[in-house]
């Protein structure tokens, strides 16, 4: 099989083959090379992005939390209570177990319902089968898929405050 080149001479397909992987091997190489050369972190991070994971912060516990916050109301002693943290760096919500016996409780556990079975729950408001636990994995607990810690902030900011 053969193919006329621009100068008209024909060049078989196996030469064009070999011609290709030779080109495809020097341009693999060379990115290769200038990836392990470390010139495109270091421009990277002359320019203020962060080639390494964040190291894994300290775990700050919600119980660790809670007592600080006792003490430090108390009389401004001990540590200012922090925002609870888990060994991978993120918020931490608490856990299910915590959410109360009582009129709040159940309505979080509402919320928490519509959350994961949506179309159960609220059937006149949705049109699909989709649950906002869909998207908001882990019950809007997860980090990086736009959970609800944030919407807490919304929340106070509409004047709705949480009757606990
Ligand atoms: C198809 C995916 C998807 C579904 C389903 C979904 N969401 Fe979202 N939601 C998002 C995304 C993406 C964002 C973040 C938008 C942004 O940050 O601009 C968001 C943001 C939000 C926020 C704001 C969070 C914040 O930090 O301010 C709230 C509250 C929220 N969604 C509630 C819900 C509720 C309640 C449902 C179910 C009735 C739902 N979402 C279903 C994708 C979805």
């Amino acid at each position: 099989m053969a193919n006329i080149d621009s100068n008209g001479s024909r060049v078989s397909l196996l030469r064009r083959l070999v011609y290709a992987s030779m080109i495809g091997a020097v341009l693999f190489g060379g990115g290769y090379a200038v990836d392990k050369s470390g010139g495109i972190a270091y421009i990277y991070e002359a320019i203020g992005g962060r080639v390494d994971a964040e190291a894994p912060q300290a775990i700050y516990s919600r119980e660790q939390m809670q007592a600080d916050r006792k003490s430090y109301k108390a009389g401004l002693v001990g540590e200012r209570p922090q925002m609870p943290v888990g060994a991978n760096g993120f918020y931490q919500p608490p856990s299910e177990d915590a959410i109360p016996d009582s009129p709040y409780g159940d309505a979080v556990r509402r919320g928490r319902a519509i959350f994961t079975d949506t179309k159960i729950n609220v059937q006149d408001h949705v049109g699909n089968e989709m649950a906002c636990v869909n998207c908001h994995l882990d019950a809007g607990r997860r980090e990086n898929s736009a959970p609800m810690w944030g919407a807490y902030g919304a929340t106070l900011r509409t004047g709705v405050k949480p009757n606990r």
